[in-house]
């Protein structure tokens, strides 16, 4: 499986709070789960949960960006999430705008490459703007690359990839028989983005909901019960340190 057993780990560890010598993943991606429940147990509204739930995305880039992550994709908003009340999808898009315009010169200043993966063409013709300007001014950023996956869906990705090599082999560009799993990557959104060592998922779910289906075959997965707006560094380097304890195995014995 291509990025599996070969793409890079991530750098050596000193950070504190994780086991010296530990390897960090190259790739940390975290189901952002839990918001509505963190409301509801205190008899707020959910959009509450979800406004606290993005402080808990500025906290964890922060956290990524110290610890000296290379790659962080967080999961915003499914494709499944349209089925939400109005109210609650638009609540979603507005924290969406304002983390952006908020947060984007910081990012930027901090070397962070900023980039959406989902179904763009879904959402508000000022919120795609948004993300364009974000992903034209921190294009050149190497520090970090944090992709949010925003009206993404793991089955989406994978069709719109087989639709576009359908188009390639339609326009006689390309011999079906040349197709592997390599150049099907190449035709999912997170190109040139390895694949999640380590998936994360808040608040005691434990599925994948649709989330980067094909990238996380060989992904090691860890679920909290933490509920995503209580999420801090703590919880981060306890899903690092739970990861450098796993045997991963690709398909192997194991055996060095
Ligand atoms: C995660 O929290 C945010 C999104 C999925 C957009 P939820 O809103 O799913 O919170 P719960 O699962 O209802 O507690
Ligand atoms: C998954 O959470 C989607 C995101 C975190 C963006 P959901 O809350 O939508 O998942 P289900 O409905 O419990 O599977
Ligand atoms: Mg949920």
């Amino acid at each position: 499986m291509k990025n599996a057993a070969t793409h890079k780990s991530g750098p050596e560890t000193l950070a504190p709070g994780l086991p010296s010598g530990s390897r960090l993943p190259a790739h940390i991606a975290i189901i952002m789960d839990g918001n509505g429940r963190w409301a509801e147990k205190r008899l707020m509204p959910r959009s509450f949960g979800h406004k606290q739930g993005a402080e808990a995305v500025r906290r964890t880039v922060e956290a990524a960006v110290e610890i000296g992550l290379p790659y962080l994709t967080l999961f915003a908003f499914s494709s499944e999430n349209w089925k939400r009340p109005v109210d609650e999808v638009n609540d979603l898009m507005w924290l969406l705008r304002s983390y952006l315009r908020k947060e984007m010169a910081a990012l930027h200043r901090q070397g962070v490459r900023i980039q959406f993966i989902g179904a763009r063409h879904s959402l508000a013709a000022d919120l795609v703007g948004l993300i364009e300007e974000a992903e034209t001014l921190t294009a050149q950023n190497q520090r970090l690359v944090f992709t949010i996956a925003v009206s993404y869906g793991g089955q989406d990705d994978i069709v719109e990839a087989a639709r576009s090599l359908a188009r390639r082999v339609a326009a006689g560009e390309l011999d079906p028989d040349t197709i592997d799993s390599d150049l099907f990557a190449a035709a999912l959104s997170t190109r040139g983005i390895p694949d999640p060592d380590l998936v994360i998922r808040t608040s005691g779910e434990q599925r994948l909901s649709n989330f980067m289906l094909w990238q996380s075959a060989y992904s090691e997965l860890v679920f909290v019960d933490t509920l995503w707006p209580d999420f801090a560094r703590q919880d981060l380097e306890r899903a690092i340190t739970v990861f450098a304890g796993r045997d991963r195995r690709f398909g192997g014995t194991g055996a060095v």
